[in-house]
């Protein structure tokens, strides 16, 4: 179906004023709207407006492999950031690894949807957790089936940049701290399992750590792995710094730390 007729469908006509209203905010990409969000994800965003949680969609922030996300502003000018998982072309394979062995999350899941809903509801409470840890990352505020709204992470002018994208002023600073957010997760018996220079945010000079979807507790059978893999990409990244930490070194220390204290 092209986007135009998906828009023009009959259910459209079923949707209430302010439904009617964003689907004119968000239609600035109307031509792939059709075919990135589906109708109930069209009408919860019409939900959301009508809530009162978000009075307006921006624009795109990132069209990224699972999710797409836009800048909101709350009715009280709040700016928020909205990630929307795509129902219709997230990849199954890659989100099961994660969610099995995870005991948060029940299996037998009637349909894609219920999956894809289930992981928006995996990242809402892992970004809870990274808050409980005092990680520094997006606050949690709200998900809603495969809508998850949280606090914005830029200016009014731009979203802060990755990670990757910017020359460091401080390395050593932000090196040392992103290893404390590791092991102030792992003290919560969280690993975030895709850390890297593409999940983490540095807005004023300062870390954020994004993207909290595929993050496992510890007795998920691939944590400690996962939990290398992220110091190792981390490490990796910081020789370009002339920061040479050794990566065995910084996990010892992790788990001794984490022993000495159960
Ligand atoms: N809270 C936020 N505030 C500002 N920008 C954000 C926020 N969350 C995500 N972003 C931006 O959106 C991009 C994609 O977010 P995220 O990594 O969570 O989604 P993704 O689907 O995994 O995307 P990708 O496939 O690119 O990794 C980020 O790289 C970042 O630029
Ligand atoms: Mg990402």
């Amino acid at each position: 179906m092209s986007s135009d007729e998906f828009l023009n469908d009959k259910w459209l006509k079923k949707l209430d004023r302010q439904s009617q209203m964003i689907l004119d905010r968000v239609v600035f990409n109307r031509k792939t709207f059709g075919e990135v969000f589906d109708k109930q994800t069209l009408l919860l965003l019409g939900k959301l407006i009508s809530d009162g949680l978000i009075d307006q969609i921006d624009f795109p922030i990132s069209t990224g492999k699972e999710a797409n996300i836009f800048r909101g502003t709350t009715p009280e000018k709040t700016l928020v950031a909205i990630k929307i998982y795509r129902t219709a072309t997230m990849t199954f394979k890659h989100i099961a690894s994660y969610i099995e062995g995870d005991p948060r999350f029940s299996y037998g899941y009637k349909n894609r949807r219920d999956v894809i809903e289930e992981w928006a509801k995996k990242e809402y409470k892992n970004l809870e957790l990274f808050h409980d840890a005092k990680v520094r990352a997006p606050t949690p505020i709200k998900c809603v089936r495969n809508v998850l709204v949280m606090s914005y992470i830029g200016d009014a002018a731009k979203p802060a940049p990755l990670l990757k994208d910017v020359v460091l002023h401080n390395p050593q600073k932000i090196f040392d701290e992103i290893i404390l957010f590791i092991e102030r997760m792992y003290k919560k018996k969280i690993v975030h399992a895709d850390l890297s220079p593409f999940n983490i945010l540095l807005f004023r000079q300062k870390p954020y750590i994004i993207d909290a979807g595929q993050a496992v507790l510890l007795d998920h059978p691939s944590s400690q792995e996962f939990l290398k893999r992220d110091v190792h990409n981390i490490v990796s990244y910081f020789k370009k710094y002339n920061i040479k930490e050794n990566e065995r070194k910084i996990l010892k220390k992790l788990m001794k730390k984490k022993r000495d204290e159960s």
